[in-house]
């Protein structure tokens, strides 16, 4: 446990790596597929960024990504971009800066001055499950964003929810994701995300920072699954030379685009 102070909000103990935790087993259980998706982003990311990549993790939330891609590439640094204070306070305080390797930037990416805030040189951009909060077209003004970031060569890996072109394929894959994860809230493997917020909202200790995330983001939900078709031709329309789906398993797929 450790002790944070909030402003308004006292001093309160809170268990940061149980709440990091919980998160993890929350997306284990809405995407379980997550492993496979992880595994082939870390090796695709080596093989094409090299042993000592300088990485971009975009809507980093509690830094699961760069986690995974720290834990598996030796060499690798992160900077792990993200808007939500409750997020990045809990990675913050669990991971802290992975003895130097790790660094935390605050900045809202659906204004294009992120850009300046994140201030480095990256030979990869990757992200996990959070393009589709941005809306449809700042999604592909992002990737235009990135194309101008990376250096020739560089590399992005996005994983993201994708929608299937075919309606009845679409809506089969949905319902089967949709079941498995009410199996695994219902088997009391991970919370909903409403009850995660719920849980969120009985700790004193989140009071501050549930209020800047509200002021934050507002009660505007932007959010906007786009097909696979739409991220492969924003891809390619952005600058992006060589772009594929190098893994897929239902609603998700990772996507990998060479500048
Ligand atoms: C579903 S979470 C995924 C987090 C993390 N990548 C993971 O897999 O655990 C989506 C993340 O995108 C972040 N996000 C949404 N809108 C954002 C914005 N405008 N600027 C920065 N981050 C944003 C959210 O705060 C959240 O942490």
């Amino acid at each position: 446990m450790t002790r944070l102070v909030i402003r308004g909000a006292g001093t309160h103990d809170v268990d940061w790596p149980g709440r990091w935790q919980a998160w993890e087993r929350q997306s284990r259980a809405y995407l379980p597929q997550r492993e496979g998706c992880l595994a082939t982003l870390t090796t695709t990311l080596v093989r094409l960024a090299g042993q000592r990549p300088r990485v971009l993790d975009l809507g980093a939330g509690t830094g699961m990504l760069s986690a995974a891609i720290l834990d598996a590439v030796p060499e690798a640094r992160c900077a792990a971009v993200d808007l939500d204070p409750v997020m990045t306070e809990i990675g913050r305080r669990t991971l802290g800066d992975a003895d130097g390797r790790l660094r935390w930037v605050d900045a809202d990416l659906r204004d294009p001055a992120w850009v300046a805030a994140v201030d480095g040189e990256f030979d990869a951009v990757v992200s996990l499950t959070a393009f589709h909060m941005l809306g449809a077209p700042r999604q592909a003004s992002l990737y235009g964003e990135l194309w101008h970031l990376l250096p020739a060569g560089g590399v992005l890996l996005n994983a993201d929810f994708a929608s299937c072109d075919c309606p009845r394929l679409r809506d089969a894959i949905e319902r089967v994701e949709a079941d498995r994860t009410q199996a695994a809230i219902a088997a009391g493997v991970a919370r909903s995300f409403a009850g995660w917020r719920e849980d969120l909202e009985g700790e004193p200790g989140f009071a501050g920072l549930l209020a800047e995330r509200a002021r934050r983001f507002g009660a505007t939900k932007t959010d906007s699954i786009l097909s696979a078709s739409e991220h492969v031709a924003s891809l390619r329309q952005a600058g992006f030379a060589e772009v594929d789906t190098l893994w897929q398993d239902g609603s998700i797929r990772l996507f990998a685009a060479l500048s």
